[in-house]
């Protein structure tokens, strides 16, 4: 089951919901050990949120059956229509959180990245031996793979961009997550979620403004530098949205 994000437009904020009770799909709630760093999913239904659970969002910018919540009509790539990401650049140029400073600034990221600093292309797993060995004769190996994560305390949230192992191809795919604490979420009422579990189906809430729009021109660049094919993506979703997307 994947339930979809809805993004509507408030008065100089975009507002954003995210379900709260759909942990096999792509918005996920997860809860970071003090030790491991990883994060499991939690059962947001008998849990109580605590202050260092997060909602991960496997966010994207285009696909080809886009649910109405998040979509943007206009915008093209390779057949497939703009969303979710799409639709953040675009309202938030539309509301004025993102400024001309802000485009010039990804658009100049985006250029600037060569062919050596795109992750798919120049980051690798490896597998490590080690001299110890288990019943059977079976050598361990460690294997180890690559992580980003950009970190704004701050402002609540964190992007990771994740690689692993094409499914049905040589090379690696990069996996590029926006991660939000819990406590940047309200409820339906206005409220803050800690301290109960999640109602049925619900959604929690996040503001995006001119104080955190930050959040968007990470995930821009998370996408930029993830692969050749992702910059360039969205090179042209950014250059779709500056010429569509008008105050
Ligand atoms: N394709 C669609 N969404 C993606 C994401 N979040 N990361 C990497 N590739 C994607």
């Amino acid at each position: 089951m994947n339930i979809p994000a809805k993004i509507e437009v408030g008065k100089g904020k975009l507002i954003v919901k995210l379900p709260l009770t759909n942990p096999t799909g792509k918005i996920r709630v997860k809860r970071r050990g003090k030790t491991s760093n990883y994060g499991i999913p939690i059962a947001t239904r008998k849990e109580v949120f605590k202050e260092i659970d997060y909602v991960e969002w496997q966010i994207s910018y285009a696909t080809d059956n886009p649910p109405v919540e998040s979509k943007v009509e206009d915008i093209k790539l390779n057949g497939q229509v703009g969303f979710e990401l799409t639709k953040l650049l675009c309202e938030g140029i539309k509301i004025g959180i993102l400024s001309n400073n802000d485009i010039r600034e990804m658009e100049t990221f985006i250029k600037d990245i060569k062919k050596e600093d795109t992750l798919e292309e120049n980051e690798e797993i490896l597998r490590e031996g080690t001299k110890y060995e288990v019943k059977g004769g079976f050598q361990k190996f460690i294997e180890k793979s690559p992580l980003f994560i950009k970190n704004n305390a701050e402002k609540g949230y964190f992007v990771e961009i994740i690689l692993k192992h094409k499914q049905r191809a040589v090379g690696l795919q990069a996996m590029v997550y926006l991660c939000i604490y819990i406590n940047q979420l309200k409820d339906g009422g206005g409220k803050l979620l800690m301290g109960r579990t999640a109602r049925p189906r619900e959604f929690g809430i996040l503001e995006i403004t001119s104080e955190n729009k930050e959040i968007i021109i990470d995930i821009v660049k998370a996408f930029a530098i993830a692969s050749c094919q992702h910059r360039n993506d969205i090179q042209s979703i950014l250059q779709q949205v500056v010429s569509k997307c008008r105050k």
